[in-house]
């Protein structure tokens, strides 16, 4: 009994697998370019990277992916349409992400490296820590309550 299971099973799984390699389009996005309008990310860029900078964009401003991607205007599609430029908050990313590798290009490659796009030390949540408005009137605001609690925990 248990064999045919996994028979079964096997037999699942070499369909799927089948079927992944012979769709084209599915083939395609596993090994990235099926994005049309990547302006300062590589062209060619696999699926897993770009979304696991869209994950770190998020989580660093504490946001969903709709913050930056506007909405089909075509109303027969629904979700996001992730190519479009629609909304400002997508080219501010752009800027931030170029501003980003400036900051480490420049200011902290100290072995001179060739590299420079592979240098993380400033990251989007260095400044954004969870908000999409790091505004540092906030941070100034609250400066005394910070110093106080750290006198008295020094005191320990
Ligand atoms: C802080 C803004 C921001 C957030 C949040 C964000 N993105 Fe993006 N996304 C961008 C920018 C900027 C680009 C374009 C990059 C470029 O021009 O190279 C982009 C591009 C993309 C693309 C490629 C579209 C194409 O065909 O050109 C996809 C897909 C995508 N994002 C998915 C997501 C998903 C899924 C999430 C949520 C998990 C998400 N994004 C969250 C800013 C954001
Ligand atoms: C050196 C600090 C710093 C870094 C690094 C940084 N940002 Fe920002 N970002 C800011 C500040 C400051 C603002 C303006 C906040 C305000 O106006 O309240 C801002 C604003 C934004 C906005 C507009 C938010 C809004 O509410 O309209 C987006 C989008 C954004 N950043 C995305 C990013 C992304 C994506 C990264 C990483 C690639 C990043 N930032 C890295 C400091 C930074």
């Amino acid at each position: 009994m248990k064999k045919w299971y996994f028979l079964a099973i096997l037999a699942v799984a070499t369909i799927a697998t089948l079927g992944a390699f012979s769709n084209p389009s599915a083939n395609d996005k596993k090994q990235g370019g099926g994005y049309t309008n990547l302006k300062i990310l590589p062209k060619d860029i696999s699926d897993e990277a770009l979304h696991s900078i869209m994950r770190e964009f998020s989580i660093s401003l504490g946001v969903r992916c709709g913050f930056c991607h506007a909405r089909y205007t075509d109303t027969t599609k629904r979700g996001l349409d992730f190519a479009s430029d629609a909304k400002d908050e997508k080219n501010i990313a752009r800027k931030m992400y170029q501003m980003t590798a400036y900051l480490n290009a420049n200011y902290f490659n100290w072995n001179k490296s060739t590299r420079p796009d592979t240098i993380h030390y400033v990251v989007c949540y260095t400044c954004h820590r969870g908000t999409h408005e790091p505004d540092a009137k906030v941070f100034l605001a609250r400066i005394d309550s910070i110093a106080a609690a750290a006198q008295k925990n020094r005191g320990k």
